[in-house]
Order: C-alpha cells, then structure tokens, then sequence
C-alpha cells in the first residue's frame, strides 16, 4: 500500500526502477521535482515545436518549385504534430493545456533560442533542416530512453520525422553548394549565421548547467550539453566538407589523438541575450502565436457552442 510508506521509502523505490530502467507512467507514484522538471522540458519542447513553424513557414510561398514547396510544407506539419504530441505528454503529467500556452504567451515559458533568429534567404530553409533538424536529432535520440514513457515513446516517432527533416535541408544545402556562385554564396552565408545559434541550442556549457546532475541522475538526459554538441560537430563538420563550404570558426581543427573536433568559444553573451527576450525575432514570435490565438477563439467558442446545443437536445 502507497500510504504506508514513507516519502523517503517511496523515492528509493522510484529511484530504484529508474536504476533497473524500468519506465515510469502517468499514475505511478514521482517526485514532485521530477515531475515539475518533466512539465517544464516537456512544454518547453512542445513551445519549439510551434514556434519553430514560423521561420520557415515564412518560405513556403516562395518555395523555388513544387517540389520543394511540397517537401517544406511536409516538414512544417510534422512540427505542428510533434507540438501537440509534446502538449499531451505534459498533459499526462498533470498540465492544463490552456496554462501552458498562455506561459508562452507571457514570456514566462521558453523555448529554444534557435527561432528567434530571421530567415532571409531560401538557403535558410537548407541551413536550418540540416543545422537545427540535425541538433534536434542528437538531442532527442536519447530523448526516446527518457524514464517518463510518454515522452519516450513520442520521441520515437518524433525522431524518425527529425531524420528526414536534417536530410531534406541537407539536399537543399547540396544542391545549392553546387549551384551558380551565386547559389553557393547564398548557402555559405546561411551556414554563417546558422552554425553558431546551432551550437548554442545544446544549452549552457556543463559547468553552467543548474539542471544537468539531477536530470541525468533520473534518466531524463543521458548525455551533457557539451558530450551533445561535441558529437554534433563531430558528425557536421565532414558534411560540410563534403559539399563544399566552410565552418566559420578559425579555431576549428581535428585532433588526432582525441578523435573530435576542437572548435572556438561560443558568444555566450549572445545565447543569454536571446534567452531574456531580445534576440532578433523574440517580439515578432511570440506576438504571431498570441494573435494566432486571437484569431482562432471564434473557432473554439463556436465549437463549444454547438457541443452544448447537441448535449441539451439530447437531454430534451
Ligand atoms: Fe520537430
Ligand atoms: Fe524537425
């Protein structure tokens, strides 16, 4: 029986299934930090999701051919799905859906500061699959060995749509790299204002990072921000060779000894500035999600209006 136990008898237990990586469901017995940490990694994710449409839902009327406006608007719907999968799974964990949102509304809730960045050319739409998509996957592969089952298993799916996502921006930079001068320059500058906001998406350094211990230690993360973003440079840095362009960083070198890449200092100032609120874009994308709200309430009152017109008919 629950109730016999003592708080403390009752986190060794849990802590004990999570050691024998036994998933933990919505009704099983948390702590409460574990699960206020869940609901605000989980809503956080699901904000990037959304908000991660707008950049690129920019470029979908000026996609360059069918084609590639078939293949955007594919991968733009996928992030709409991964929101509201990630919107259920806080859900799951005792999270009012409305709340949520309107804490991204407010500026209370964050979400990652890669979207706060413009898309000016259609080689961001390259620069961003292949970038963005790309640190998305390392950050969410380990995602689907999370303990919370429902955020695990939204990862799986989730991920196999990240995996064409990093792939179809990856054609997109190739074909460019290949393309007139023109072309290739418009892909290199794309790679230049993407690399670095690309890396800091990975979050603070280690030894800045307040929630890293205690989230590993539940099996929510399995990797650390930088064992993260070392294997993304790790797995880029040939791509980008391969294609033809270059890092912008002077201080990027392979290490024979180590097998990784060394690369310069992250402008942490910049990824701090971005997170208060006062990247290029912060303004612009939370007002587009607010009006969108707005926009849409007819919709839900509407809605709400003819299921109580059919329930009172019923009761008639
Ligand atoms: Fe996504
Ligand atoms: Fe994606």
């Amino acid at each position: 029986m629950v109730k016999d136990l003592s708080i403390q008898e009752l986190e060794e237990r849990f802590q004990e299934k999570i050691n024998k990586d036994i998933k933990i469901e919505p009704n099983d017995w948390m702590p409460d930090d574990y699960r206020q940490t869940l609901i605000r990694q989980i809503s956080q994710h699901a904000h990037s999701e959304i908000v991660g449409m707008l950049p690129e839902g920019n470029w979908i009327t000026r996609a360059p051919n069918l084609r590639r406006k078939a293949v955007l608007l594919a991968k733009v719907q996928d992030e709409a799905g991964h929101g509201l999968y990630l919107y259920s799974a806080a859900e799951t964990l005792g999270a009012d859906r409305e709340e949520t949102i309107d804490d991204l509304h407010s500026g209370k809730a964050k979400y990652s500061s890669i979207f706060n960045y413009p898309t000016l050319t259609w080689a961001d739409m390259g620069a961003i699959g292949w970038l963005v998509d790309g640190a998305a996957i390392m950050n969410q592969v380990p995602l689907c060995r999370c303990s919370y089952g429902p955020y695990a298993r939204a990862m799986v799916r989730v991920c196999k749509e990240e995996s064409f996502h990093q792939r179809q921006g990856f054609e997109i930079m190739a074909h460019l790299a290949q393309g007139s001068p023109e072309q290739k320059a418009m892909a290199q500058d794309a790679l230049n204002r993407f690399w670095w906001p690309a890396l800091m998406m990975f979050g603070p350094n280690d030894a800045e990072s307040k929630h890293t211990l205690q989230s590993m230690k539940w099996k929510i993360k399995r990797h650390t921000n930088d064992e993260l973003r070392q294997q993304f440079v790790d797995v880029t840095v040939p791509q980008a060779e391969m294609i033809g362009l270059t890092i912008p960083d002077k201080d990027l070198k392979f290490n024979e000894k180590t097998g990784h890449y060394e690369f310069g200092e992250i402008n942490w100032d910049e990824f701090w500035n971005v997170v208060k609120g006062n990247g290029p874009c912060n303004k612009d994308r939370v007002e587009t999600r607010r009006k969108a709200k707005e926009n849409g309430a007819w919709v839900r009152e509407a809605a709400l209006a003819y299921s109580e017109k059919r329930q009172n008919r019923k009761s008639a």
